[in-house]
């Protein structure tokens, strides 16, 4: 079978390797679709802990069971499935497991014609979604899922920014957020994708390369409940002005790199809760998707591309270009 694997600490591969074989509790997957995730962008370039030469990449898969291994359920057989990227998160719901992973790295992830995993990550795929856009779900669907509702506590109403509006994880935040009543602003870099936000229902939509796009905020008297944001870097303290007395901000990464200071004065002041935040816990994998399927929600999608093409998908990533989930198709 295809796979896209890691060759050596920064070099990817789209390569033959054998089928994987189901064991006892396992199942084999055919999957009809993948999609990116920053993740695979920093794996690709070597900027990720315990890189493992010769493991597929992909944390997020959807496809058709094929084989069931000794004691999985027979319901599973021929089922439309999307995979929970967690491995191992463990029995502390508020926090994962010291020896917690994520798939596609160190174990085989989704970025290849079928995959083997315990048939406890499997979730049925939601109906109204076609592959692709079911593929596009799991590892920002969930991320998003945690931040905006366990640790952003979000209320119907509330005012949110969201930053860095075209990335897969962001935009997923959006549409959760506005699904539960908030009124939601966004940030970009991209003046095109800060207007495809506003046609998508965003409140607000600011340009974070303009230098003073923080203090214009300000002095238009809007201000947040909640800030969701992965980019960190030197606007961070930025973002904190922006925060309303009481109010939080939640990051999951940090893609433009470490703030070189936080402003505490500010935030022990306006008693400012900053919460980190990583992927969800299975439980909340399944809200997810409750939730997904109770408001018939459609993760945006920024390109659908055959599985050779798939080291220009992330080359695309790389240049931050993507509006939405970067999908390739596996059949
Ligand atoms: N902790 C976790 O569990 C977890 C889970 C998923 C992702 N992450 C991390 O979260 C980040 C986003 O992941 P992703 O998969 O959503 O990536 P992605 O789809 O590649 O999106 C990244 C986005 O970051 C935005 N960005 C870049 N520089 C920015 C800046 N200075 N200010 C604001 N936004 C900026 C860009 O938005 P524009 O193009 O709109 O400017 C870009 O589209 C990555 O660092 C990733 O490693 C962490």
């Amino acid at each position: 079978m295809k796979a896209l694997q890691v060759i050596s600490t920064n070099r990817v591969e789209l390569r033959e390797v054998s089928k994987p074989e189901v064991n006892e509790g396992e199942v084999l997957v055919r999957l009809s679709a993948a999609s990116l995730n920053r993740r695979d962008h920093w794996i690709r370039e070597g900027k990720y802990p315990n890189i493992i030469p010769n493991t597929t990449l992909g944390s997020d898969g959807c496809g058709e069971v094929l084989e069931i291994g000794q004691g999985v359920p027979d319901e599973w057989l021929n089922k439309q499935v999307v995979i929970n990227p967690n491995v191992g998160w463990g029995d502390n719901s508020n926090v994962q497991a010291a020896t917690y992973q994520v798939l596609g790295m160190p174990t085989n992830g989704t970025l290849a014609e079928f995959i083997v995993v315990p048939h406890h990550r499997l979730a049925h795929k939601p109906t109204h979604l076609s592959n692709e856009q079911a593929s596009a779900l799991p590892l920002g669907g969930l991320t998003a899922f945690r931040a905006v509702f366990h640790h952003g506590k979000l209320q119907p109403n509330q005012h949110v920014l969201i930053t860095g509006a075209g990335g897969g994880v962001s935009q997923m935040a959006f549409l959760w957020a506005k699904a539960h009543g908030a009124i939601v602003s966004v940030t970009s870099g991209s003046e095109k994708k800060l207007s495809k936000m506003l046609e998508t229902g965003a409140a607000h939509a600011y340009n974070y390369h303009q230098e003073d796009w923080a203090r214009e905020v300000s002095a238009s008297g809007e201000s947040f409940d909640l800030i969701i944001d992965s980019a960190g870097g030197a606007q961070f303290n930025s973002l904190i002005k922006l925060i309303k007395p009481g109010g939080r901000l939640v990051y999951y990464g940090a893609t433009a790199g470490l703030p070189s200071k936080v402003d505490l004065y500010r935030m022990f002041w306006n008693q400012i809760t900053l919460q980190g935040s990583t992927m969800g816990n299975d439980q909340e994998f399944l809200e997810m998707l409750s939730f997904v399927n109770q408001h018939q929600l459609v993760p945006m999608i920024d390109s659908i591309r055959p599985f050779d093409q798939v080291i220009k998908g992330l080359d695309r990533m790389k240049a931050s270009q993507q509006f939405g989930k970067i999908v390739v198709s596996l059949t």
